[in-house]
């Protein structure tokens, strides 16, 4: 018995369910297009079952934050969904007001409909508790009109937002087909992953990478660290290494004194279960050549892994039971660097070991490779998988667990 409920255990035949997804896409910067639509996909066979068993289903979900460029309505978002699904998806311009519970109320079973980015309401993201999101506007409207709550928005699962927690205190609840895989399979890996495990971060970011690492380490829940793109470069920076200007301009945008000193000290305590590159590429003028970690410091941006640290990320690789990729070896964009995240990529996805692979841009070096069949789980989450691999408790599956015990 999960500890929270599942599709199974709701008759759905002409019920109304207010369905929260995370369909918070990346978008192009200038023409709004949405240019992955991974989130989507992964969300169908919730929608699909839904559709199936003749539930009226209201689709919830946001896009961007309050401020930021991509924050937008979500027309296009219904326009993606109705193309992939093969059906009409209608997009309802209202959040809760009379707009939005017409159109709910109007539904015919097997219908869907999505409402407005929940994020246009300023209560989304109060900080309050499930309870008190519960008295928010947007619950009090919405949940009269439906009979279920189901939440499939695993990326979304590290927020405590109103259109995340606040329906579980007032309607039976349950995760979504996604969210139950996600859930399932990397709880496995974290209680008992098979051993060696080996994790791999690359990436445009660093700081958040340091807690993270210590807390893979400390709950052995990984047994090898792999450091590549800007975590690799700010762990040689804290051991003392001079990258050179154009590196130290990129890490001085994220890096604070204390950032180096955690690193400092997560390297003198496990000094031995991180690896970082020996050499790298840089990118003179337009070309790609390879600089030993001994040369550096350099005039030119860093912007892969050498050809030394592959061939030796490799090895290390080849002897894991189970491997996490998080983020890309260098700068993938660019197809003079995008060889030590190809080698690194393929190689694990040809060797058969369990490997797990998150967030967006990770997805996307996955995607666009073609190795997307020959890795064992993708996860949609990017923070959210973070916070799990950890070992953090998710706000959203709390409150589904709190939930089944509340309607039981
Ligand atoms: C994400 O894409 O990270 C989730 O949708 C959560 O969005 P947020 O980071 O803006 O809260
Ligand atoms: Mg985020």
């Amino acid at each position: 018995m999960e500890e929270y409920n599942t599709l199974d255990d709701f008759e759905l035949e002409n019920k109304t369910v207010l369905l929260r997804v995370d369909f918070n896409m990346p978008l192009d910067k200038e023409t709004f297009e949405i240019l992955d639509t991974t989130r989507i996909k992964r969300v169908l066979p919730t929608i699909e079952e839904l559709m199936k068993k003749k539930a009226k289903t209201v689709i919830l979900a946001h896009q961007g934050r309050q401020g930021s460029w991509d924050f937008i309505n979500l027309d296009q978002h219904a326009r993606a969904l109705e193309s992939l699904l093969g059906i009409a998806v209608e997009f309802v311009d209202d959040i809760f007001s009379e707009k939005a519970q017409n159109a709910i109320k109007n539904m015919q079973p097997g219908e869907i409909i999505m409402l407005d980015n929940v994020r246009k309401f300023d209560g989304e993201t109060e900080k309050k508790t499930p309870e008190e999101h519960a008295q928010s506007e947007l619950v009090q409207n919405l949940y009269p009109l439906a009979d279920y709550f189901v939440n499939d928005a695993f990326a979304a699962a590290h927020r405590k937002q109103c259109s995340l927690v606040g329906f579980t205190v007032v309607l039976p609840s349950a995760a979504g087909r996604l969210m139950e895989k996600e859930i399932e399979t990397l709880s496995k890996i974290i209680a008992n992953p098979e051993k060696p495990s080996v994790f791999l971060f690359g990436g445009a970011k660093f700081s958040d990478v340091v807690v993270t690492i210590e807390r893979l380490l400390e709950n052995k829940t990984a047994d090898k660290i792999i450091l590549t793109g800007l975590p690799a470069n700010a762990f040689l920076k804290a051991e003392g290494i001079e990258l050179g200007d154009k590196t130290e301009e990129i890490l001085s945008k994220e890096g604070t004194p204390e950032n180096y000193e955690e690193i400092k000290q997560l390297l003198q305590k496990y000094k031995g279960s991180i690896y970082l590159p020996s050499d790298f590429a840089q990118k003179s003028n337009t070309e790609r050549s390879e600089i030993d970690v001994a040369q550096l410091p350099t005039q030119y941006s860093l912007f892969d892994i050498g050809e030394k640290s592959i061939e030796n990320f490799k090895d290390i690789l080849s002897e894991a039971k189970t491997v996490f990729l998080s983020g890309p070896c260098g700068v993938f964009e660019e197809t003079a660097f995008m060889k030590g995240t190809q080698e690194i990529f393929t190689h694990v996805a040809n060797s058969g070991v369990f490997s797990i692979v998150g967030g967006g841009h990770t997805v996307a070096a996955v995607e666009k490779l073609g190795l997307e069949n020959k890795i064992s789980h993708i996860s949609t989450g990017g923070g959210s998988l973070e916070k799990f691999m950890m070992g953090e408790k998710l706000p959203v599956v709390e409150a589904l667990k709190a939930s089944k015990i509340k309607f039981s």
